[in-house]
């Protein structure tokens, strides 16, 4: 039974305010959980609660910290912290709006996620299987975001992430080896060439190349001095996040204007020439018919995944899979709030055929559940950034954890977690 609540304001990887919540059981166990900040965020996400003003620029959290404290601890103190989904429900009610704006998702996940990691550690169960149970046990692909443009660095970049996905590696614990030698591989390709090895927000290069094919030639050249071969190996990935440069007047994209068609033509162009497993929010967050056309177009050779479009929210999935909008899901926490909605979110995926992605934000922390629940949700991908900065590699390093654990039991999901490679 959960006894205790405690928060307070912690700093992020970006040197931003952000919540940490503490949740102490009856039975002595404590748990801790701390909430990520994104970047490049939807506008139909769930409500971060800023405070406002001078301190810290405006981004404080010390209203979702009273939050927790005052309104949320009392609404869930009495509960039995392995009955997740009447905890979660009593932070919506405490909440009560449908967005989350009252007390902030960040004040409600933080919650959310120390009371299941105080549930797993109360029955003595590492938080994978607690949440997972038995059918838990596929390790995912790590998307390594290793060339970072967009909303997460100061180039002319206009592609946020460009990730490598070791697709051909036999266990997870090769395929973050792969990676890291990929990453290691591309700084010397950059220095090579003349061009800045500074990093992005998510740990990835951000050299000032002047485009996506350029872009991706000099990861498919860092690829190819590794001695790994391009397409069997190790497989490429985009997130475009292109709410991030779309107007009234259209997409305003590498030097010129285009329409969602003209968008859809350059990635099928894209697809001709580089091994691609996978895009994220190619077009807008609010294209519905643009991502229809190019789902229809492009759909059935890559993986079409959404994020800014849905928000981890089952009610705007329902309405993606209904006008067949997408092929695949990004699962990030804090864009819904509770874990019991992004459980369902990921649950309503599956079942629709659509294959699921499990995400970090721009901003991190030290917290590594997002690792479990990609291993406990059986996701079959992570995208947790470059294999480098200690909060980006906790989760990694979680997950090698993780596959030790299940030993015989885990299975790296490798190709088969994408369309392009699946039978
Ligand atoms: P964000 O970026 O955390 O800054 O929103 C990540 C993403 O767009 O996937
Ligand atoms: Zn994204």
């Amino acid at each position: 039974v959960i006894e205790q609540v405690g928060a307070r304001e912690i700093l992020d990887s970006r040197g931003n305010p952000t919540v940490e919540v503490e949740v102490a059981l009856d039975d002595g166990t404590f748990a801790r959980a701390a909430v990520p900040s994104g970047a490049s965020t939807g506008e139909h996400e769930a409500v971060e609660l800023r405070d406002g003003g001078d301190r810290y620029g405006g981004k404080g959290v010390t209203q979702a910290v009273e939050g927790v404290l005052g309104e949320l601890a009392p609404s869930v103190i009495g509960l039995p912290a392995e009955e997740q989904r009447l905890v979660d429900q009593a932070l919506l009610d405490a909440d009560g709006t449908p967005d989350k704006s009252r007390l902030g998702a960040n004040a409600l996940l933080g919650v959310s996620l120390a009371v299941a990691k105080a549930g797993a550690e109360s029955s003595d169960l590492e938080l994978f299987r607690y949440l997972g149970g038995p059918n838990g046990h596929v390790l995912p692909v790590p998307m390594m975001n290793i060339l970072n443009g967009g909303a997460h660095a100061d180039t002319g970049v206009d592609v946020q992430e460009f990730m490598v996905a070791p697709i051909g590696a036999p266990s997870f614990k090769e395929s973050l080896r792969w990676g890291a030698e990929v990453y290691h591989s591309l700084k010397a390709v950059l220095k090579k060439k003349g061009l800045s090895t500074g990093l992005g927000d998510e740990g990835g290069f951000a050299p000032d190349v002047a485009g996506t094919r350029e872009a991706l030639d000099v990861i498919s050249d860092a690829v190819a001095a590794t001695g790994l071969v391009l397409g069997r190996d190790v497989a490429l990935a985009l997130d475009v996040a292109a709410t991030e440069f779309h107007s009234d007047a259209g997409y305003a994209f590498e030097g010129t204007t285009k329409t969602a068609a003209q968008m859809t033509e350059f990635y099928r162009e894209l697809l001709g020439s580089y091994p691609l497993v996978s895009i994220e929010d190619p077009l807008s967050e609010d294209d519905w018919d643009g991502w229809a056309e190019l789902t229809a177009a492009i759909g059935d050779k890559i993986q079409i995944v959404g994020d800014d479009l849905f928000v981890t929210n089952p009610a705007r999935l329902r309405t993606g899979i209904d006008k067949s909008a997408a092929n695949a899901l990004l699962v990030k926490v804090n864009q819904i709030g509770t874990l019991t909605e992004t459980n369902d979110a990921v649950d309503l995926a599956h079942r629709s055929g659509f294959r699921t992605m499990m995400s970090h934000r721009s901003g991190e922390t030290e917290d590594t559940t997002i690792a479990d629940l990609a291993v406990a949700l059986n996701c079959g991908q992570i995208k947790t950034g470059a294999p480098a900065r200690s909060e980006r590699v906790a989760k990694y390093n979680q997950l090698l954890r993780i596959e030790e654990s299940l030993g015989d039991a885990g299975r790296y999901a490798g190709a088969g977690a994408f369309p392009r490679f699946s039978p």
